[in-house]
């Protein structure tokens, strides 16, 4: 028993974490912990998503990373695929020029059959729809573009449809896309056979609101069953609450806005604050939104003087009606923290700070859904766009 237990105390737990930056890279990081003191290195740099990476979606069951390059000073973006080795490294498998300004992406369709990838192209105001070969080679499949007739009550921010992300519904048969242009959430069914999209009616969101990322909550875990979904809206920095329904034949969803409220809860802030992502915890217990340019808190640095940091927002989640309850408003560790992922138990929560070139783990208390400190930050070399835990080789409880 003695033996164990020194035996656990001094084992070390490593997982991989894939950062990608607007230089031009992604960057691999080896996250250990040893005896309760974590450890960030940088392994592993991939250039084959260049010049400007502002997304990753992991396919875990298949080993594969794909990556959108967003294509900041040209006229196109591009979607690339790598396998990820044990180790963490990647190979580049396929490159190809899509619309201009992907930003996020999606796996879609058959679990174990035909599969696609869906993509939100934010400066090309398009979404686009790729099949999917199961080794990480993609074809073209569909492509939507969209227009305003008007600019939005954001004239600066809404000339045009701005698609921010695609998501599925917990029963994997919608993709719903938030557009930040068009004060929107477009909803698109697909073909079982070709994989091919279908947009249906949209959900419409707050007019100049900015609908930027979303999440679903089925309280009971069973997809298909009540649902929730909670949208941050960036330019009105708020997230709003909907009951959603499934209508019948996969003609759609119907959305019931239950509440709108600051993504701050209930502190009154300085400075505009635009909300970036939205997850709820693993536990499904918890929700959680990054807010960047609040400048809420003050971290002292390393040499003792104080630097100007972002928030982390945790809402507790009611399983009865779908309310959110603000629970904590923490420091996220810098500025613009543009993206962020737990761990699979919800231990740690890695934080993508863009305007500071840097990622920091926070450990995150799993019971009382309370943030807590950094546990290790390290600086990559461009403005981060996005943090992704290699679920498929955690070890040890660390991203498992
Ligand atoms: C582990 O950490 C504890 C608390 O910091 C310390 O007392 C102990 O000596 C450490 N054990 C080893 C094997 O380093
Ligand atoms: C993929 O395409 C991008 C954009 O054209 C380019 O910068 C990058 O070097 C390409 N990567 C590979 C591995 O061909
Ligand atoms: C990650 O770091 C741990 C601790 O230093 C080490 O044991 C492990 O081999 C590293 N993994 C990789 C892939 O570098
Ligand atoms: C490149 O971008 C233009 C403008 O958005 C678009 O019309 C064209 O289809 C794109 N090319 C490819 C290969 O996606
Ligand atoms: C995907 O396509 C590549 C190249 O054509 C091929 O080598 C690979 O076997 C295919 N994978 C699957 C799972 O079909
Ligand atoms: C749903 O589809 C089935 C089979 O096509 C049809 O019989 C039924 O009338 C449809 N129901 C509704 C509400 O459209
Ligand atoms: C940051 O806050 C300042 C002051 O409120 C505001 O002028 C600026 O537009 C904000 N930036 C963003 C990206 O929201
Ligand atoms: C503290 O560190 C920061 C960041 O490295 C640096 O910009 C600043 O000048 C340092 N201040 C002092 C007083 O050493
Ligand atoms: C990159 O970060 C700097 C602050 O370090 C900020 O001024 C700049 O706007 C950012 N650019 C992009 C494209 O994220």
């Amino acid at each position: 028993m003695l033996l164990t237990t020194a035996l656990l105390a001094t084992a070390v737990s490593a997982t991989n974490l894939f950062v990608s930056d607007y230089s031009g890279v992604i960057t691999t990081l080896n996250l250990s912990e040893k005896n309760g003191s974590y450890s960030l290195v940088k392994t592993y740099s991939n250039d084959g998503c260049a010049p400007n990476p502002s997304w990753l979606t992991i396919d875990a069951n298949r080993g594969l990373l794909f990556c959108m390059n967003e294509g900041l000073t040209s006229p196109n973006g591009s979607l690339s695929s790598f396998t990820i080795n044990t180790d963490g490294s990647l190979e580049h498998v396929q490159n190809t020029t899509t619309p201009n300004g992907p930003v996020s992406g999606i796996i879609y369709g058959h679990p174990a059959g035909q599969r696609g990838i869906v993509l939100a192209h934010y400066g090309g105001s398009a979404v686009s729809a790729w099949k999917l070969n199961g080794s990480g080679k993609f074809s073209a499949n569909q492509e939507f573009f969209y227009t305003l007739p008007q600019p939005g009550p954001d004239a600066a921010r809404q000339d045009a449809p701005h698609e921010h992300e695609a998501i599925t519904d917990p029963t994997g048969q919608y993709i719903l896309v938030p557009d930040l242009g068009a004060d929107l959430v477009r909803l698109f069914s697909w073909s079982a056979d070709s994989l091919k999209l279908k947009e249906l009616a949209s959900l419409k969101a707050a007019p100049g609101s900015g609908p930027r990322h979303a999440a679903f909550y089925t309280p009971s875990g069973l997809a298909g069953s009540t649902t929730y979904m909670y949208l941050a809206a960036e330019l009105a920095g708020t997230v709003t609450a909907y009951a959603v329904t499934y209508l019948p034949n996969n003609t759609g969803l119907a959305f019931k806005e239950l509440s709108t409220q600051p993504t701050t809860g209930i502190y009154t802030l300085h400075r505009r604050n635009a909300p970036a992502e939205v997850h709820i915890s693993p536990d499904n217990r918890f929700l959680l939104i990054s807010n960047r340019n609040d400048s809420s808190f003050s971290l002292p640095r390393p040499n003792g003087t104080m630097i100007a940091s972002d928030s982390l927002s945790t809402f507790a989640l009611s399983p009865e009606t779908g309310d959110l309850t603000f629970h904590q408003l923490w420091a996220a560790g810098g500025n613009f923290p543009r993206h962020f992922s737990m761990s699979a138990t919800g231990n740690l929560v890695a934080v993508g700070l863009q305007n500071d070139q840097a990622v920091v783990v926070l450990e995150r208390d799993v019971q009382s859904g309370l943030i807590g400190e950094p546990v290790a930050r390290i600086s990559v070399p461009g403005n981060v766009t996005n943090v992704a835990w290699d679920q498929e080789r955690a070890l040890g409880g660390l991203g498992d």
